[in-house]
């Protein structure tokens, strides 16, 4: 006889299949002409549209997004951030990490299953592209999210940078031994909803959920909402215990939902404010002073007779610090951590005096065979991380609860990013408090969890996870122009899972057409995967991002056999 507890569990899972779907996106991506700020530029769009279109899904649905690059000059590919692609780490899309580039004429298919609920977004991960246009909303509503009924409508609110100038000789230009200094490039504008700006509707009685997503490849943006609270219920689609704030600060990649409710006492229309934040580090004025060149006031409309012309002027800028946010679980600290990664970030210089980035002195170089591929195919091998080559591998267990601390020596603040996971906030301190101190001590008893992370000046972070994702997962700075410059780290997170791991014959065939070998360590070697010889060591000292060269038609190396 079952017991009711099978039969409530059996129960519940047809009820779950019966709810679920497949969601399916026929993509092109293309070169659109586009003037978000009034400035005409071409941008990278989706079917000859720009803004490109948003995803949305139910938790437990599977996405599916046939992706084609009619791009002609560029390769391209796409990532779902946030998404953390449980049993499918070669949808994740990162070129060179889970997959080749995808090359012009080529079709690859994105096929997953959307596990938690919350605000995400997608962006190309391919060489510095998302800057040009390509990247765009993706929603997954949750049946069980504790906040339903909590709020009548929903609201989305991209924030971006954006410049008149293509990613390419942006990064060109970054990417000189005159660059002593390590300039990134400035951004031109910011721009809300890719230009279309926000005009809220807004109704006595009701209250909205905004979400809020930055696309931005530099900047951070500080918002603030006149006179009303935002109350924050969520960050990077992770829930929170509800906490008020009258100002947040978001940076490159990251998400805020929060409940703003229209008062009884309301009338008029309200002005709300979002500043653009180029400051090295906002809490650090020894930097110079505080420039707000860039802003956005957008308007909570009551009464549309009534004009919508006042600014929302904020004196001084404090945002609520999301490092004492509470998850909505309550849930401690994972303890008991075996796994240990410090990563001592500081810019640096290479061979060639181009100004890169490193972690522990060593800048991140793509090698030829993307590293997930490597470690399907090296065998036992696969926890050596010397077959990843100069990709900053760091190799943990199944099952390990994983400790990373990030050193900032930098003076300016930079927001990390891990892909396959959300990890704890355990510690986040105020700019100039130097380096971990090498104790466990002091931490959050219930810290927040989000999949990125802003670390201050001249400080570090203490970050956990557990390590029960198999896959290759980047940890990176978000700031794409840092991308750019190596700040990566790589995550060979329970490889002694992978060594079956199959890949789509379209995911294999974008390499073919490349000329990228699938197999064997960093540079293909598969006879001796300890063999190092053709690894990538030091960067070509001209920079081509995405830009599409057809290869050689000769192999790159001689046969074997
Ligand atoms: C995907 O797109 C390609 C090229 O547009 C098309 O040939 C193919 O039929 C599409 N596949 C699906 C499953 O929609
Ligand atoms: C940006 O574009 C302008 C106009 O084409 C050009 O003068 C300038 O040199 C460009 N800057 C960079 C960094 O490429
Ligand atoms: C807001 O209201 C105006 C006028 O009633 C309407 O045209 C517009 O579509 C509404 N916008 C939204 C986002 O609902
Ligand atoms: C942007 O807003 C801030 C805060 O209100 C203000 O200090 C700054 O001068 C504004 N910038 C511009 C260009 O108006
Ligand atoms: C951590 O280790 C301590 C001491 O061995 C043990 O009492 C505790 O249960 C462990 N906690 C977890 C979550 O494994
Ligand atoms: C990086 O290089 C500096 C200067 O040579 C040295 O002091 C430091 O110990 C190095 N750090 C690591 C993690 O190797
Ligand atoms: C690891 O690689 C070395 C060199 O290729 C090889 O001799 C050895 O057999 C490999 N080990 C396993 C378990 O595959
Ligand atoms: C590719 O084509 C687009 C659209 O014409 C152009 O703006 C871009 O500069 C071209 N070159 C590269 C390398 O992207």
């Amino acid at each position: 006889m079952l017991s009711s507890g099978a039969l409530s569990l059996a129960f519940l899972s047809l009820a779950s299949v019966a709810r679920t779907a497949t969601v399916t996106y026929d993509w092109t991506a293309t070169w659109v002409w586009a003037s978000p700020d009034g400035y005409g530029r071409p941008v990278v769009g989706i079917n000859n549209q720009w803004p490109c279109p948003k995803i949305e899904a139910t938790v437990g649905d599977t996405v599916v997004i046939n992706f084609t690059n009619n791009l002609g000059n560029q390769t391209s590919g796409l990532h779902f951030h946030g998404i953390n692609q449980v049993q499918t780490p070669e949808m994740d899309g990162p070129s060179g990490v889970t997959q080749c580039p995808v090359p012009p004429g080529s079709t690859l298919t994105y096929k997953f299953v959307v596990d938690i609920g919350g605000t995400f977004w997608y962006h190309s991960h391919n060489m510095g592209q998302y800057p040009d246009g390509l990247r765009g909303v993706f929603i997954v509503h949750d049946p069980n999210d504790p906040y339903s009924g909590k709020y009548d409508e929903e609201v989305i609110m991209t924030v971006s940078d954006w410049y008149h100038n293509e990613s390419l000789p942006l990064v060109r230009n970054m990417l000189q031994p005159s660059n002593t200094r390590f300039a990134p490039p400035i951004p031109d504008r910011l721009i809300v909803n890719e230009g279309a700006g926000l005009l809220v509707n807004f109704t006595k009685g009701k209250t909205y959920r905004f979400r809020v997503i930055s696309f931005a490849a530099l900047a951070s943006f500080m918002i603030h909402f006149d006179s009303h609270d935002m109350n924050i219920i969520m960050n990077d689609a992770a829930y929170l215990k509800q906490e008020a704030a009258q100002q947040i600060r978001i940076a490159a990649a990251q998400r805020y939902d929060f409940l703003v409710e229209a008062k009884d006492g309301d009338s008029g229309n309200y002005p709300f404010l979002v500043a653009m934040d180029i400051n090295r580090d906002w809490t650090n004025t020894d930097l110079g002073a505080l420039v707000w060149p860039h802003n956005y006031t957008g308007y909570l409309v009551m009464d549309p007779s009534k004009p919508t012309d006042k600014l929302d002027v904020v004196s001084e800028f404090s945002p609520a610090d999301d490092a004492h946010f509470k998850p909505h679980d309550g849930a401690a600290p994972y303890a008991n951590y075996t796994s240990h990664i410090k990563l001592d970030f500081d810019f640096c210089t290479d061979a060639n005096g181009i100004p890169r980035a490193c972690f522990n002195n060593v800048t991140y170089i793509g090698q030829p065979v993307p590293t997930l591929y490597s470690a399907a195919t090296t065998g036992d091998n696969n926890t050596n991380p010397i077959v990843y080559g100069q990709v900053n591998p760091f190799v943990v267990s199944y099952g390990e609860v994983v400790q990373i601390v990030v050193n900032n020596h930098d003076e300016a603040t930079h927001p990390f990013h891990l892909h396959g996971h959300h990890f704890q906030v355990l510690d986040r301190p105020a700019s100039g408090a130097g380096d971990w101190p090498g104790t466990d001590a002091g931490y959050a008893a219930e810290p927040p969890m989000r999949d990125t992370v802003t670390i201050m000046g001249k400080s570090h972070a203490v970050l956990r996870f557990k390590a029960t994702n198999p896959g290759v997962w980047l940890f990176h700075c978000h700031i794409e122009w840092h991308v750019e410059m190596g700040l990566t780290a790589t995550i060979i997170e329970a490889p002694e899972k992978l060594r079956d791991h199959t890949f789509p014959s379209d995911h294999l065939d974008a390499c073919h057409k490349l000329k990228i070998p699938t197999e064997g360590n960093a540079a293909g070697n598969t006879v001796n995967v300890l063999d190092t010889s053709g690894y990538v060591t030091v960067n070509p000292t001209t920079y081509n991002g995405a830009m599409y060269t057809p290869p050689p038609n000769k192999r790159c190396k001689p046969q074997k056999g």
